[in-house]
């Protein structure tokens, strides 16, 4: 059994959710309070993705029982499932490690993710305070509550499927029916609004933290904090608070993509990846490979094992791209995108537009081409193209016409030299936030003094 160093300021139990997306920046979260004197504590799924402690020293990790030990982890499956067998599974496992560790008497708090509602229970029948973690914007959680809404007024699924144009009444006057987290117009399950209520409440937690910023979710987070009545920390970007950058990735990083870019012109490279979960159709790969060729631009292209729907890799990529791979690109299995974003060499970002993707892209001033496939990502894409203006997004039917003509856009024509110009002004705006004094690094601040206040 391990043991805890002396806590300093106390100890934090994090839980993190077990897909890349939800464990990094908790995994951040972590880096961040333990250069601030807590000691920290990872109760973590045994089986699904759990993170490697040899990446994080600093930290105690603790593997929770989630009962998944058959399950292929390189495919999420059922994701409902998995969330629920987690969430039945991981009950009784948290209850006996706190209590076996006698971690009782020095914990301050339990973070855990907002996919594992079954902790609130956990830490309420062991008296202890938790904190509730969104890895994502308030603005995706007031679709939830938008979702909620319409099923409460028997909306759904909507009469006819021209009102998918539509603005969403009570969200941004941006946002359609058709860019909400689900499918608004076929029959909505039960089970998927359970969920939907599970995810959006916050239960007995003392607090909300958000992988957030004021300058990007300024009215969501202002209507949200006003109606859990609890303190709300935006510290987005997570990553930019972190004193020292740290290895989260569940796949093997190929750093030799670094070399490679070192080697190119500043911004001439565009860097392609769907992010952890999303996949494609093997006509998707051909169109968008065909589009990346005829674009006539040098790229980087993460394509991971098994995200070509019927293939290992890329198999059914035509030879003559395989050729023009050599000349000017490079294909790998997970790239160190953060380091690959922070690269000169990089001039555009063709994203799914996850949370964490579209944040690191903002960071470093990269704009997109947005292919956005499902939950948060509609909305994220929705604002990069008509809000922040940094971006432009592919249409539903991935075409080599329309790859060529986005990629040239974000990369060379003139008519996208405005929309580059907003990506490095954005870049500086966001830089403001982590700085001392800028509104994440204050919630940061308020939030230490918070959790000390739980411990004394
Ligand atoms: C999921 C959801 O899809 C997303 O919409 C939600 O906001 C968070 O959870 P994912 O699809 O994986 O996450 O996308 P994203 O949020 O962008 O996270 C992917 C992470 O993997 C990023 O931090 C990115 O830097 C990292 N990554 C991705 C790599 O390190 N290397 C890669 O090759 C690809």
């Amino acid at each position: 059994m391990e043991t805890l160093e002396t806590p300093k300021a106390g100890v934090v139990v994090l839980v993190p959710f077990p897909l890349q997306g939800h464990l990094t920046p908790m995994l951040q979260l972590g880096t961040i309070l333990h250069s601030r004197g807590f000691s920290i504590v990872i109760a973590h799924t045994q089986h699904f993705n759990p993170p490697n402690p040899t990446n994080h020293p600093e930290f105690t990790f603790f593997p929770i029982s989630d009962g998944l030990s058959g399950r292929d982890t390189s495919s999420t499956g059922n994701f409902l499932e998995i969330i629920s067998a987690i969430n039945t599974n991981c009950i009784q496992p948290l209850v006996k490690c706190i209590m076996m560790n006698k971690l009782q008497g020095q914990i301050g708090c339990i973070i855990y993710d907002s996919l594992m509602y079954f902790v609130d229970d956990v830490a309420h029948q062991l008296k202890l305070p938790s904190i509730f973690f969104r890895a994502t914007t308030a603005l995706y959680m007031q679709s939830y509550y938008a979702v909620l809404a319409l099923e409460e007024k028997k909306m759904l699924p909507l009469p006819a499927e021209s009102q998918l144009q539509e603005p969403v009444p009570e969200l941004h006057s941006i946002l359609r029916y058709q860019d909400l987290p689900i499918s608004v117009s076929s029959k909505i399950s039960k089970t998927l609004i359970e969920f939907i209520k599970n995810f959006s409440n916050i239960r007995s937690s003392v607090a909300v933290i958000w992988n957030s910023v004021e300058m990007l979710d300024h009215s969501a987070l202002q209507q949200l904090q006003h109606q859990y009545q609890v303190p709300c920390f935006p510290l987005g970007p997570i990553h930019k608070l972190s004193p020292s950058p740290s290895q989260t990735s569940l796949l093997p990083e190929d750093t030799t993509c670094i070399t490679w870019l070192d080697k190119h012109a500043p911004k001439s490279v565009l860097y392609v990846s769907l992010g952890s979960l999303a996949t494609m159709g093997d006509k998707e790969l051909v169109e968008t490979a065909w589009g990346i060729a005829n674009s006539g631009q040098r790229f980087l292209w993460v394509v991971r094992p098994s995200s070509v729907n019927g293939s290992d890799w890329i198999e059914c990529l035509p030879d003559g791209f395989a050729e023009l791979t050599r000349e000017r690109g490079l294909i790998v299995k997970w790239a160190p995108q953060k380091r690959v974003l922070a690269h000169w060499a990089v001039g555009g970002f063709l994203s799914h537009c996850g949370w964490n993707s579209t944040l690191e892209s903002i960071c470093e001033g990269v704009p997109m081409i947005c292919r956005p496939c499902f939950g948060d990502q509609m909305m994220n894409a929705r604002f990069l193209v008509h809000v922040w203006k940094m971006g432009i997004e592919l249409g539903k039917v991935v075409e080599r016409e329309s790859v060529e003509k986005a990629i040239r856009m974000v990369m060379v024509d003139e008519l996208g030299n405005e929309m580059r110009h907003t990506a490095v002004e954005m870049k500086g705006k966001l830089e403001l936030s982590v700085r001392k004094d800028g509104s994440s690094y204050r919630s940061l601040d308020e939030l230490v003094e918070f959790i000390i206040s739980l411990i004394h």
